[in-house]
């Protein structure tokens, strides 16, 4: 059965099953598809960009990142409730003697920008692990970061979140789609699309069903941009406000295989 949990992790550690990732079977992105979009993104220009980091759950080569976040305000961070998952973890992020967001910094590799704890989460209690719905959590930070790297989450309604709205995708993740992960952040040019490009792709059934109550549809109509393994939580950006968190999808940067993003503009007006 397809499934739409996260395997951000797994080509960090080397695993095989990394490939695979959580829909689609190793190698499905076209060979000249290059995922998170083929550009190398700077972080001055981005400063809402995190990453989650614990170099002692995923080593320290690049540096524990294993999924993406936004900084929606000074202690606060958006990002995927499925990155919290005993799956992802191995148990609770309380577990994790060093479970950090590492802010400001380009470069996996660099020592610029800063680290910090994360003192608290919490998980969308509505968030369904086995359709991947309401894939949300706000992690709080124990420091502040500076106000200005906040970005304002779009409210229903807002224009950005309007059909064929350009928007882009940052992360840390898989290039390629075949576990090569990335050591500078890149971002990746795509499209909000009609809730019914993913009512097709996703259907339901024995596989992964999209809800666009919960969720955003956005991609490339014609394949290579997208976000992959490893972007998850990370932010969908478009006209200036948040509009997405990466969630899941069916391999990365195929044409009829869209992205399917967290609806940040349904779900945070609930729970703030
Ligand atoms: N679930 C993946 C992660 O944890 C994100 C997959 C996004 N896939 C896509 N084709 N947009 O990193």
């Amino acid at each position: 059965m397809r499934r739409p949990i996260t395997r951000a992790l797994t080509g960090v550690l080397g695993l095989i099953a990394a490939a695979a990732g959580p829909l689609g079977t190793a190698g499905t992105a076209h060979a000249d598809s290059v995922v998170v979009g083929g550009q190398p993104a700077g972080i001055t220009e981005s400063p809402w960009v995190v990453a989650l980091s614990s170099r002692d759950r995923f080593g320290g080569t690049r540096a524990g990142q294993f999924c993406g976040g936004v900084v929606v305000a000074p202690t606060k961070v958006l990002t995927a409730a499925h990155c919290l998952g005993r799956e992802v973890l191995g148990g609770t992020p309380g577990q994790l003697s060093d479970f950090s967001v590492i802010a400001g910094r380009t470069s996996l590799r660099g020592h610029g920008g800063r680290e910090v704890r994360v003192a608290d989460t919490w998980v969308n209690p509505d968030y369904d692990p086995s359709t991947n719905s309401g894939d949300l959590a706000v992690l709080t930070l124990a420091r502040a970061l500076p106000e200005s790297y906040a970005i304002e989450p779009a409210r229903p309604g807002d224009a950005a979140l309007a059909e064929g709205t350009a928007a882009n995708v940052y992360g840390w993740g898989d290039t390629t789609g075949n576990g090569t992960y990335a050591m500078s952040l890149r971002s990746a040019r795509v499209r909000v699309l009609p809730d019914t490009a993913c009512e097709r792709a996703y259907p339901g059934g024995d596989g992964a069903a999209y809800r666009g109550d919960t969720m955003l549809c956005a991609g490339d109509p014609r394949g290579g941009h997208d976000a992959c393994q490893g972007d998850s939580g990370g932010p969908l950006v478009a006209r200036g406000r948040l509009i997405g968190l990466v969630s899941w999808g069916s391999g990365c940067g195929q044409a009829e295989n869209p992205g399917v993003y967290t609806r940040v503009s349904a779900l945070l007006p609930r729970h703030f």
